[in-house]
């Protein structure tokens, strides 16, 4: 096999063929050695899936069972929920069988009420049936502290053999919906050409056994696993091209499934990853678009990408749900200033309102962000706002916490707006989880995610906002929420991880304060904890956790927090039967 360089593939073209010794996906580059015009050396080369391994990512680790493993009866024993974590001004918990409830509050009837994951967070058996891999692969494994010790997903919670026993667990308490992502690179292993049959079976019985447990599968289809191929072939979202891989990869997905899954999410919060871009330096394809500009050639990309695949999908049934997910929060004005205010607006703008204007509004940006972007995007055509606007049957939104924002202190945003070099800009705002009365805006959670604060008053002001701004036409999902409980990674016995109060008392206020917005009007149609069991966070590693389950990474066993049963037991008082 000849081999050159990744970067040289830029030049050839890539067709795909199954190598004749091999069912392993192979992608050929064709041309033989010639210089192209711009003095590039072509050549011509066969990689297969291991081949990609073996390059850019080297041996991974795998866990002991590796087969599908069928479900048992989750004991009743392990279904007893905890004493109370709510204490009310008299006497209750154990001795007085009380549950204290509002009369006046309800879910309705529809509501649904479920737990996520995404696949490279949870599934473990990277390398199985066929997995290309992705760029959290090389990112885990060959960028030395991206990650927290630098943990990979490589066994994870092993979901990937484990989902029978999961999806039993939820369902035993009384969970309604399963939000799980697709994993890009199992289906098409270089992102584009040929599918990986095993790959699609594997989700048949995923989404399968959903439907056997009456759990509503609801699936996302990117959450942050670029296909490597793709990122090394030209950029990933900052090429143009991954419009109609993306949109391909959806079609093969929608054909699949869409007679059985009813509820989709095409991207994951597009505000983080496009916020990844510039990626690590000398680790993947390089390019010569400016940083600060990197994160808008993403997002452009990923809204066209988005428009394009809800297309698609509407056409093969067209009642389904689809939707991407947004993400951020309540945000306040750190003072009642109009230079503070203006900064809460550009917040708002330069993040829920980057991808929901442009979805729900206008079909175009919000007009704060217009200056900067004009001067390095194409204008939307007319076309490609029709397609934008409207594509997103509900407001899906990742709304953890709330914060304060304020005007740059030096020269406000005027000062910044004109400076490409201030290290505000674009953006040009200021955030803090700090009142100025110097407290904090309510309980810090774990250390390691800096960024999450328990800050469940403001949750009826940010959904009454999301839909006197956004009017989404089929109501607002909460699609995640949840809490990393301080320093949860330092327990090891199952009881004391088990008992989690904070995140107990997180879920219940936050719970509130949805029943709260509903009886105001808000149309809330469903939500979804954040996470089904604690699992790989991103760059902290495992050393954060969010899970409403404890997982023993060395065994794998799961256990239920208290927080799943404070979390089941609100709709178990509220919802309307
Ligand atoms: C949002 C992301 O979608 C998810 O992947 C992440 O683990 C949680 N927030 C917690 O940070």
């Amino acid at each position: 096999m000849a081999v050159i360089l990744g970067f040289a593939l830029l030049f050839a073209s890539i067709s795909l063929a199954t190598s004749p010794n091999s069912t392993t996906p192979t992608s050929t580059v064709s041309g033989s050695t010639q210089t192209s015009s711009n003095g590039a050396f072509v050549t011509s080369m066969e990689l297969s899936v291991e081949d990609l391994w073996d390059m850019y990512v080297g041996p991974v680790s795998t866990f002991s069972i590796n087969t599908t493993v069928e479900a048992t009866l989750v004991p009743s024993s392990s279904l007893i929920p905890p004493p109370t974590l709510y204490y009310p001004p008299f006497p209750t918990g154990q001795q007085i069988a009380l549950q204290s409830k509002n009369e006046s509050w309800k879910f309705p009837k529809d509501f649904w009420y479920g737990v996520a994951s995404a696949a490279y967070q949870v599934e473990g058996a990277v390398k199985d049936e066929g997995r290309g891999p992705s760029i959290w692969d090389v990112l885990t494994h060959r960028v030395t502290n991206f990650v927290a010790h630098n943990d990979t997903g490589d066994i994870a919670d092993n979901h990937y053999y484990m989902y029978k026993q999961d999806i039993a667990r939820i369902a035993a308490m009384g969970i309604k919906a399963y939000s799980f992502s697709i994993s890009w690179s199992r289906i098409l292993p270089f992102g584009s050409g040929e599918v990986n049959e095993e790959a699609l079976k594997h989700y048949d019985d995923l989404i399968d056994t959903c439907l056997q447990y009456n759990v509503i599968p609801m699936v996302t289809l990117y959450h942050w696993d670029m296909p490597l191929f793709l990122q090394n072939t030209y950029g990933g979202w900052l090429s143009d091209r991954i419009i109609d891989d993306f949109t391909e990869y959806a079609r093969i997905v929608f054909t699949r499934w869409s007679s059985k899954v009813s509820h989709w999410f095409t991207l994951n919060e597009p505000i983080v990853f496009c916020n990844f871009y510039p990626l690590p330096a000398n680790t993947f394809k390089a390019t010569s678009i400016p940083p600060k500009q990197q994160p808008f050639v993403c997002g452009h990309n990923a809204l066209l990408a988005h428009a394009s695949a809800y297309h698609v999908g509407k056409s093969l049934n067209s009642s389904l749900t689809i939707s991407f997910k947004n993400n951020g929060g309540y945000k306040i004005p750190l003072t009642d200033s109009a230079a503070d205010r203006e900064a809460t607006q550009r917040a708002y703008d330069f993040n829920e309102g980057w991808f929901a204007n442009p979805l729900f509004l206008t079909g175009d940006y919000p007009t704060s962000m217009q200056p900067f972007l004009s001067t390095f995007l194409p204008p939307f055509t007319a076309a490609q706002k029709a397609a934008l606007n409207g594509s997103a049957d509900i407001f899906a939104h990742d709304a953890y916490t709330s914060s304060f924002y304020s005007a740059p202190t030096d020269g406000g945003i005027p000062a910044c707006t004109a400076n490409a070099s201030h290290p505000l800009y674009p953006a040009c705002y200021n955030t803090t989880s700090v009142y100025a009365t110097g407290w904090n805006i309510g309980p810090a959670a774990d250390p390691a995610a800096a960024w999450l604060n328990w800050a469940t008053d403001w949750v009826p002001a940010f959904l009454r906002h999301v839909q006197a701004t956004w009017k989404p036409r089929g109501g607002i999902a909460v699609s995640e929420f949840g809490f990393a409980e301080p320093f949860e990674a330092l327990k090891s016995r199952p009881e004391d991880v088990a008992f989690d109060p904070v995140r107990a008392a997180y879920y219940r206020a936050y719970l509130e304060g949805v029943l709260m917005a509903v009886g105001e009007g808000v149309r809330v149609v469903g939500c979804l904890a954040w996470s089904i069991f604690d699992n790989l966070e991103w760059s902290s590693g495992y050393t954060v956790k969010f899970g409403v389950q404890y997982v023993n990474l060395t065994t794998q066993e799961r256990f239920y927090k208290a927080s799943f049963f404070e979390y089941v037991n609100m709709f178990n008082t509220y919802q309307e039967t």
